[in-house]
């Protein structure tokens, strides 16, 4: 079966079928099943293939996640929803926004699955998804029971978290348990957030659509997984080093030793913004996301991406880790 059309990058690769599961007790006895045949580890599960790249063919089973269903609960202070983990989440978002439930819309328009959402806990616009969570459901592929985590086993860290980092397959999300407080502050520290005249959540909602409509390309139009890469994370003394030579790299402050650089600016810097390799390109207006101009190729993009690596390496003494799972004929494959 073709896998293009079910990752946002949509190069061509095959896998050898495509299960949808609409259910945990689907999950389980498929998972069963693949026991009994002897054959569980040859599968992935996939959500909307978002973060996810298939630069060559996967020659085993590929799962969809399309488990339904969004519950509303809501105590004096706070809604309580749990929702299907193959529900999308902007969806969500949307759902939200009409029922004036607010708290996620500067997570607006980020694509793919709310079962996703908690694994490398999403984020945008100052606010990340573990601000929300109350429990992550997940079957234990090993004992198969739905077991959960709460917010502090899972982990969570920048675009990371326990589901992020598991051995393959060990965990697989079903459902997920938002918390929302009814009075919160809505976070617009920024960019042109910050100039919004009398905030709510709807006018955060249909900002933040705008300027990702602005910055990102649309995956429909142009292939791409979003930020290739994540941003680093540097201490000051690295800092300072890199500061003496180009004094006009931005850095956003993590925590009193550490800092945040834009990898965008460092790939920009190099020049590889609107650089192509047969059909990939790094994308001329956001150098940190990398596409696929139409008919390109897995070998192409590992090129690319390995070439921003090494230069940033050679220049900027940083070890970029890529954001997106790139998955070749053997399962993960590392940059
Ligand atoms: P997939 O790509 O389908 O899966 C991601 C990984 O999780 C895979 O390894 C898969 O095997 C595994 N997986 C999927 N579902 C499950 C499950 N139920 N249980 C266990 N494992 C599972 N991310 C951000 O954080 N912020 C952004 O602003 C942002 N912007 C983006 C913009 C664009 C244009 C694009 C294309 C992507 C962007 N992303 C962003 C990345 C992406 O949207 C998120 O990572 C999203 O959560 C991925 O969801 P998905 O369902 O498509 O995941
Ligand atoms: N910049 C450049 N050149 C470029 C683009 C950006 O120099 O071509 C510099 C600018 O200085 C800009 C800075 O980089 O101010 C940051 O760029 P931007 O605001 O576009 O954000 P980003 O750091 O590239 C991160 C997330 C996005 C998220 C936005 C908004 C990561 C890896 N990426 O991008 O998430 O939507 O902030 O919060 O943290 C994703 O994860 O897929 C994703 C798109």
């Amino acid at each position: 079966d073709s896998l293009k059309s079910l990752h946002t990058f949509s190069l061509h690769a095959r896998c050898r079928r495509i299960i949808n599961i609409e259910s945990s007790r689907e999950l389980i006895s498929t998972i069963r099943a693949l026991i009994n045949e002897g054959d569980d580890t040859k599968y992935l599960m996939l959500g909307e293939g978002s973060n996810t790249v298939f630069i060559d063919d996967y020659p085993q089973l590929v799962l969809l996640n399309r488990i339904k269903g969004i519950l509303v609960n809501e105590n004096k202070s706070e809604y309580l929803l749990t929702v299907g983990a193959g529900e999308n989440w902007h969806r969500l978002v949307e759902f939200c926004i009409q029922r004036n439930i607010g708290g996620f819309e500067n997570l607006a328009l980020i694509p793919g699955t709310v079962g996703a959402s908690p694994i490398q806990n999403i984020g945008a616009y100052g606010v990340e998804i573990e601000r929300f969570i109350d429990k992550v459901e997940f079957l234990d592929t090993e004992s198969l029971t739905l077991c959960s985590f709460n917010k502090e086993q899972c982990n969570f860290g920048y675009r990371d978290s326990i589901f992020k980092q598991q051995a393959h397959n060990q965990r697989i999300i079903t459902r997920v348990f938002y918390r929302l407080p009814k009075v919160y502050k809505l976070e617009t520290s920024y960019g042109s957030l910050l100039h919004l005249v009398l905030p709510s959540a709807e006018k955060v909602f249909n900002e933040v659509i705008a300027i990702r409509k602005s910055k990102l390309p649309d995956p429909a139009k142009l292939g791409n997984a979003g930020s290739f890469f994540k941003n680093p994370v540097i201490d000051n003394n690295h800092l300072n080093r890199l500061l003496n030579i180009h004094n006009d790299m931005p850095s956003f402050r993590v925590n009193e030793h550490q800092v945040k650089i834009p990898a965008a600016w460092l790939i920009d810097k190099l020049g590889f913004r609107g650089k192509k390799i047969g059909n990939i390109a790094c994308h001329e207006n956001q150098a940190l996301v990398l596409v696929n101009m139409g008919e390109g190729e897995g070998k192409d993009l590992l090129t690319l991406a390995r070439q921003i690596r090494d230069s940033v390496y050679k220049t900027f003494d940083i070890e970029l880790d890529n954001e997106v799972r790139l998955i070749g004929k053997h399962g993960l494959v590392t940059l």
